[in-house]
């Protein structure tokens, strides 16, 4: 998609945790919108710099397609696309342009509370559940351990209780979930914040300078905040 473009249009995430610390930062930055009434498309009002409410695992997909020029949303959901997409050969559309210090978690291996943990190689031969596939996949092959990956899209925390997995493989902020399900962290494959991510190109038309105010002010609300 190379269509020219003079506004710029970011994706963040419609509800849940990275929502409204997103909304807070881009509004520091100089940015306001006129609100539609369904709130699904921001009209940018300080700047033409517009923005796009979705479901955050859509939002590396979006800036793949150009449906949208920039996204805000976790490093983990980011990095399992570009794993994604390294597995099956297609070139990185997409990477992080900036680490935004909100949304820290960790993706975890997490086992039952009963387990003697001692290393990865316990893991050889069960089933773990997880929502990020490609890079369990991945750390797997680094540990040299052969093991059953459940793909679950939610509540993956319940499937050592149900019998669909042995372990598994998650965010974890707090702690809570893991605890309430009977589960510890044991290793963690991927340190998570929120972040801004951008095409692997630079843009070639007015994004371009519209991009680098936005990251100029950005940069700047993110070094006051330090
Ligand atoms: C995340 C994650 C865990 C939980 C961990 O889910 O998948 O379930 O948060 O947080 P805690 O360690 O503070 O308990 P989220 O609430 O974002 O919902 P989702 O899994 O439906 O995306
Ligand atoms: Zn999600
Ligand atoms: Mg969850």
């Amino acid at each position: 998609n190379s269509a020219v473009r003079d506004r710029l249009r970011i994706a963040i995430q419609k509800s849940g945790r990275l929502s409204e610390p997103a909304r807070a930062l881009l509004a520091s930055s100089g940015l306001s919108w006129r609100e539609s009434r369904d709130k699904l498309f921001c009209y940018g009002e300080s700047l033409p710099v517009d923005l796009l409410l979705v479901r955050d695992d859509d939002i590396p997909g979006l800036i793949a397609e150009g449906v949208c020029d920039l996204g805000i949303v976790g490093r983990n959901v980011l990095r399992e696309l570009i794993n994604e997409r390294e597995e099956s050969g297609k070139p990185a559309a997409f990477r992080e342009w900036r680490a935004l210090g909100f949304g820290g978690c960790r993706l975890s291996i997490a086992v039952p509370d009963v387990w003697d943990w001692q290393s990865p190689t316990q893991l050889a031969g069960k089933r773990i559940a997880t929502t990020y596939p490609n890079q369990l996949r991945a750390w797997l092959r680094t540990q040299g351990v052969q093991a059953d990956i459940v793909m679950l899209n939610g509540s993956v925390e319940i499937a050592p209780r149900l019998g669909q997995a042995d372990a598994i493989c998650d965010l974890v902020s707090s702690g809570a979930t893991l605890a309430a399900n009977q589960l510890k962290p044991v290793l963690d494959i991927l340190q998570s914040e929120a972040v801004l991510a951008g095409p692997a190109h630079p843009f070639a038309d007015a994004r371009a300078d519209l991009a680098d105010l936005l990251l100029r002010r950005m940069d700047g609300v993110l070094r006051i905040r330090d």
